[in-house]
């Protein structure tokens, strides 16, 4: 090309990267990888290629681990978590610090090493992935110094198994890594087949650092490697990011085991444009919403949604961009698209694509280079919002687009989405983007921006995008657990009857069910009696059934304007309960004494009171965080409420247990469906009287009595239903996390262990991180 070439087509010429050092170091380690256990590699086995998608060239070979490797991993991990613990959080700030000068110092070869094995753009490994890996380092060596002080409560879970997808293979492993060695659990990682080299130069860094043997362990192969470590009993958390199957599955396969679980899948993110947007911002916006890593992102902007004043003048800008961006090797510093990571990946896009029926496609006119795994950035107009490329994960540079007419539209079609990760919303009005913004069911929400990341940020969805979060102090409460032993809780059964089930009571007001702030019959028209310790008759309680779990959701949904109630009023509320139950309290304790055969009713009542006055006090004071980002603007963390909670209560402590849930769950604005204890039933029912008193909005509290072994999968299966609590006797975590994974609700569960719940164990931050979902928004200002 000439110079006066150059002038006439004002176009970039190449500048490719120099793959030396990456393929010498691959040389060097006679491009053959065992697994990286206890310090050190293994020899390498059978496996498999890592190939470049860029050129199909072969990079190394990989070996498949075996169940023996996973076990001898889990060993070592398990050997050295004790010790790496107890260096304490300065101890292990001091390695996590080391890391984040390892990775920074060579920071080139892990950018081009990411380049060559996974075919995204060299300037998005340079200048994105592998700074976002070091921040994540420097900034957990930070948590894990201020860790003994800050969460003097919390320990570290111990293994966690970490398994992570390919679409940024260095950086989530930094996700995962970071905030575990932080919080002193040790780790067994696995990358995803497609792209595991940087995860190995990784692990030769954690031996030139000096960290100590078996705090890091990487084993490397396929998804059944993933499920040998889902499944190892010497694991206690699961960590994952991938797909939203497979995130099914390990919820099914960790359900019951007491494994801490955390999981990032999929989205379809909604990208909002307004008319009154900087339309050229936004349009370079979408170009890293989509483009960006060739849309092989589980956050990317694919679903453009824009106001239909200004669509047609947007969509031909878009096309214009989109044409002149620069697809090719991905090595070369000028280029924009770089290869998707497998021929597979690719062909799954294209198929996707091929089977759209109705709309309008347009691919860039941009031209593709001959060889690899290239897709050129596609836009697709005019498709129905019911059609499968409007609603399903393409993961990849393939964006849908829709029309809106207003706001409330905009946030309707955004929320029209089985998904929950992320979502961008463009206007040049303050006010209106900060409306909408909290109206987005996303777990974090990028103002007038897209694609902002940060350590110190929170990061993770809702919905079927999954659960938990990265970053920031919320992400690293997720590698811990509250200190102290635990007690195994013994199952409680009711009293038996003796001489018959006659009512003594004459007046026999048999109690109902409270749905929709309503006393409501059983759908089943069962009942069963209630005896105290003598066996004496005491009363009988409705037997709910299925079709009153439903009716008790649908009553929770349609309350939904208590979470749009402010703080204050809850609290007010709150107390009106805690002053009612005080008027009654002797009554409401001779009961629990007859019921429970005991002498702690009164002090089980005072307790109650306590806590409805601790959570009047939380209503209005669980605050969020505002986070120090890198960047001329702030990320807010707020609280959001969940939606609607399930919760099987206590058996022990029924009236207390069952305000220990309910309490903390409407203070933050949700709204509860509430199973009571099985064997003690009645003071719960005689509580109905106290919230019908207290100015509780119907549908906002709802109570059932019944068999928990019954109703508690039925309300961990629900779709409408948001998060799913088990406290009960009766060992019922399996079945309750298993039948979550439905729509992948949240779950907290008692794993069979007791809970003291007259004491402090019985209230506090977790029930309110329970209770919240955090929100990040991020609002960048200036000009
Ligand atoms: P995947 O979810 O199968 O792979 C992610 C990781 O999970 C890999 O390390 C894989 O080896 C491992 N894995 C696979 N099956 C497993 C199992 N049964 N138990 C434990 N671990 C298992 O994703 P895949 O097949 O590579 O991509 C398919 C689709 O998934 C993509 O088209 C995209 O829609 C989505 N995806 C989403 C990601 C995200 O970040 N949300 C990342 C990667 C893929």
């Amino acid at each position: 090309m000439t110079v006066k070439d150059i002038f006439d087509t004002m176009d970039y010429g190449t500048a490719p990267e120099s793959a030396t050092d990456a393929l010498a170091w691959l040389v060097d380690q006679g491009d053959r990888f065992g697994h990286f256990i206890g310090g050190g590699f293994t020899l390498p086995g059978s496996g498999f290629e890592a190939r470049n998608p860029a050129t199909g060239d072969v990079l190394a070979t990989l070996t498949q681990a075996t169940q023996a490797d996973v076990d001898h991993a889990v060993a070592a991990a398990r050997r050295a978590q004790p010790r790496w613990e107890k260096l304490g959080g300065p101890g292990r700030a001091r390695h996590l610090y080391a890391l984040a000068r390892m990775v920074q110092k060579h920071a080139r070869l892990f950018a081009v090493l990411e380049t060559m094995d996974n075919g995204k753009p060299i300037r998005e490994a340079r200048d994105i992935d592998i700074p976002l890996v070091h921040r994540h380092f420097y900034f957990h060596a930070g948590l894990a110094q201020l860790m003994d002080s800050e969460m003097p409560d919390r320990q570290a879970l111990g293994v966690c198994g970490q398994i992570i997808p390919w679409n940024f293979p260095l950086l989530m492993l930094a996700w995962k890594i970071a905030p575990a060695l932080a919080a002193g659990n040790t780790v067994v990682l696995k990358p995803a087949e497609q792209t595991s080299l940087t995860a190995l130069l990784f692990a030769d860094m954690c031996r030139q650092a000096g960290l100590p043997k078996g705090v890091v362990n990487i084993v490397t192969g396929d998804g059944t490697v993933g499920e040998m470590i889902v499944t190892h009993p010497g694991i206690d958390k699961i960590a994952f990011t991938g797909s939203t199957d497979v995130g099914r599955r390990i919820r099914q396969a960790t359900a019951g085991s007491g494994k801490a679980l955390t999981l990032e899948l999929g989205g379809k993110s909604p990208y909002v444009v307004f008319d009154d947007a900087d339309l050229d911002s936004a349009i370079e916006g979408l170009v890293d919403a989509i483009w960006f890593n060739q849309g092989q992102v589980c956050c990317a902007g694919s679903r453009l949604l824009v106001q239909e004043g200004v669509a047609a003048r947007f969509h031909a800008k878009l096309r214009a961009r989109m044409d002149r961006l620069r697809i090719g090797n991905p090595l070369d510093k000028s280029i924009d698209i770089g290869a998707m990571v497998s021929p597979e990946q690719r062909d799954r896009v294209r198929a996707m694509v091929d089977a759209c029926e109705g709309g309008h496609v347009h691919h860039s006119a941009a031209a593709l280079p001959d060889a690899g795994c290239f897709y050129p950035p596609t836009l697709i107009t005019g498709l129905s919002t019911a059609s499968p490329l409007m609603q399903e994960e393409i993961f990849g540079p393939v964006l849908v687009s829709t029309t809106f007419r207003t706001p409330a539209e905009a946030v309707d079609l955004a929320n029209n989405t089985r998904y929950g990760l992320a979502a961008s919303v463009w206007s040049e009005n303050v006010n209106l983007a900060l409306d909408i913004a909290p109206k987005l069911a996303a777990g974090v929400i990028w103002v007038n921006g897209t694609n902002m990341f940060d350590a110190a940020a929170p990061f993770g969805g809702m919905r079927e995008s999954g659960f938990g979060r990265e970053g920031g102090w919320e992400g690293l409460g997720a590698y811990t657990r509250p200190r102290g032993k635990t007690r195994a809780l013994a199952q409680i059964s009711p009293f038996e009857g003796k001489n018959g089930d006659a009512p003594t009571d004459p007046l026999d007001r048999t109690p109902k069910l409270y749905i929709g702030g309503k006393q409501t019959r059983p759908d089943g028209g069962y009942s069963r009696a209630v005896h105290a310790k003598s066996g004496r008759i005491l009363g009988q309680v409705p037997v709910a059934a299925r079709k009153d779990i439903r009716n008790a959701v649908e009553a929770a949904r349609g309350a939904s304007g208590w979470s749009a109630t402010t703080g204050h009023l809850r609290a007010q509320i709150l107390y009106y309960i805690a002053e009612n139950l005080s008027a009654r309290a002797s009554e409401f304790a001779a009961r629990l004494d007859v019921m429970q055969g005991g002498k702690g009713g009164k002090a089980e009542v005072e307790a109650t009171i306590h806590r409805l006055f601790t959570y009047a006090a939380w209503a209005d004071k669980y605050d969020g965080r505002i986070k120090g980002v890198p960047l001329r603007g702030v990320a807010m963390a707020m609280p959001a409420p969940v939606g609607v909670i399930g919760a099987i209560c206590p058996d022990e402590a029924p009236l207390l247990g069952l305000v220990s849930l309910m309490a903390p769950a409407i203070a933050m604005g949700n709204r509860a469906v509430l199973v009571a204890s099985e064997a003690f039933p009645l003071a719960t029912t005689d509580f109905y009287q106290i919230l019908d008193t207290s100015d509780v909005p119907g549908g906002v509290v709802n109570i059932l009595t019944g068999n928990h072994a019954d109703l508690a999968p039925t309300l961990a299966a629900h779709m409408d239903v948001d998060a799913v609590w088990c406290f009960s006797s009766t060992p019922l975590s399996e079945p309750v996390e298993a039948a979550s994974a439905g729509n992948l609700k949240r779950t907290w569960v008692n794993d069979g262990m007791a809970r003291d719940w007259m004491g402090t164990a019985g209230e506090g931050h977790i029930f309110l991180e329970q209770s919240t979902e955090i929100k990040t928004i991020w609002v960048p200002y200036g000009e």
